[in-house]
Formats: structure tokens, sequence, C-alpha cells
């Protein structure tokens, strides 16, 4: 059974996460609560365990102990197939570096989560796939390789992808980590937009304050703990 409740988007309730082998605990009894349409942003020195707490919730990587609500589903005892199909339907990833498929054209790589998601005819993947391609302003870049385009507009194109199934949570890993910082802002912008408009509850890493303050909330971490959380 689980306690359903409507309040939160979010639910992480005391996780723990220990790498036994390596005598590393990443996650000390962490708790999290994010609202409906929230952007947090998780920030902390390296190594105090941000990577470790969004592959959690987005079931990439399961809690020692404890467990985290997406809704009222608690993803941490799903098996594979159930957060497979869940993340799938219901979350977004983006990543540090892209993750792109090099040999997938821009608007294939973005496509993706689409073509996968089966129910939906060739047209209204299309339409969909040149909205959102669109909202980041890579139409001209449609057929492009991801190695004939600039950081900022592969990055672009993963927000694309991440978003383009209108997932309820996305969960992003240093967005920004590997642009520079007139692009970095750029992306951050549009990012944001996008998850307020599409009303996605969104966690992100960051190092850089300046990229926390794009958040409603800051949620601090150190040494596999939540330090403190500040309103933005
Ligand atoms: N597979 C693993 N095996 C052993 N230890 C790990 C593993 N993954 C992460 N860790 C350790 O867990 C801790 C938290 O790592 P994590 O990647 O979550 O940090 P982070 O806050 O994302 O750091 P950064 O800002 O550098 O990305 C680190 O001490 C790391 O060495
Ligand atoms: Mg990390």
């Amino acid at each position: 059974m689980t306690q359903q409740d409507d309040t939160y988007h979010i639910q992480v309730r005391s996780v723990c996460k220990n790498y036994e082998e390596h005598r590393v605990k990443a996650l000390i009894d962490v708790s999290a609560f994010i609202k409906p349409g929230e952007f947090v942003a998780l920030t902390g020195p390296s190594g105090c365990g941000k990577s470790t707490l969004l592959n959690i919730i987005a079931g990439i990587d399961k809690p020692g102990r404890g467990s985290v609500l997406i809704g009222d589903q608690e993803i941490s005892r799903l098996n594979d197939k159930e957060v497979t199909e869940l993340r799938r339907k219901k979350i977004g990833f983006v990543f540090q570096f892209f993750n792109l498929l090099n040999t997938l054209t821009v608007y294939e790589n973005a496509s993706l989560p689409l073509a996968l998601a089966r129910h939906l005819s060739s047209r209204e993947i299309r339409t969909r796939t040149e909205e959102m391609l669109e909202q980041v302003g890579l139409t001209k870049r449609s057929s492009f390789y991801p190695s004939q385009l600039s950081g900022g507009e592969m990055q672009r194109v993963a927000i694309a992808r991440a978003l383009v199934h209108k997932p309820e949570v996305i969960v992003a890993d240093e967005p920004t980590g590997n642009l520079d910082s007139e692009n970095g802002e750029q992306v951050l912008r549009l990012f944001q937009t996008l998850c307020r408009n599409g009303r996605h509850t969104t966690v992100m890493a960051t190092h850089s304050s300046d990229a926390a303050n794009f958040a409603d909330r800051t949620i601090r971490m150190r040494d596999g703990r939540i330090l403190e959380e500040i309103c933005t």
C-alpha cells in the first residue's frame, strides 16, 4: 500500500544509498517533497550525491532504503518492466553530455520517445516533433547530425527529446555543465520557460548558483545529506 498525497508530485522518503564495496554512503536519509509544476534546483559540491538522487528519482537506480513516489506510484517498488514503462511515459531526462545518438538526425533524436510510444500515427509523431523543434529554435537543423551542431544546439535537441512526449516529470543533471556561460544561460532560460509552460515538475542538479536562480526552490546537499532548502 502506498499513501496517497496529492500535495506532492515527487516524494523522496528517507532514502539511503550505499556502495558497500567502496564503503561509500552516497545518500544518507534524504527526504524531499516536490509539488506539481515546481522547478527545484539541487546544488552542492562534487560527490555530494546529486546525480545519485536524480537517478533514483528517475528510476534509473534503486534506493538501498527508503522510497520514492511519483504521484501515487512507488517507483522504488516497481519491477524493471514497470519502471521502463513509467519512465517512457512520465519522465524526461536531460544529461550533461547531451547523450544524443550520433547516427540519428536532430529530428530522429527528438522524436525518439514518440516513436517508442507505439500508439501514435506517423503523422502525429511528425507534427509533435516539428512543434517541439520549433520551440527550441531548431527547425532549420532538423536534418543535421549531432556532430554538425554546437554544444548549445545539442542540448536544445536533448531538451526537445526530453519534453516531446510531455512527461509529467523532467530530471536534468547539470544541463548546462558543458556549455559556456552565454549558451548556458540561453539554454536555461528556454528550459525554464518550456518546463513552466508545460507544467512539468522539474528537478535539476547544478554546480552553478546562477543556474539555481532559475528554479523556484534550491535544495542544498553535502556529503549525501540535505543541508537546507531555499526558496528563490
Ligand atoms: N557506482 C558507484 N560506485 C561507487 N561509488 C559511487 C558510484 N556512483 C557514485 N558513487 C559515489 O557516490 C558519491 C555521490 O556521487 P554523485 O555522482 O551522486 O555525486 P554528484 O553530487 O552528482 O557529483 P558531481 O557534482 O561531481 O556530478 C560520490 O562519492 C561517488 O564517488
Ligand atoms: Mg553528478
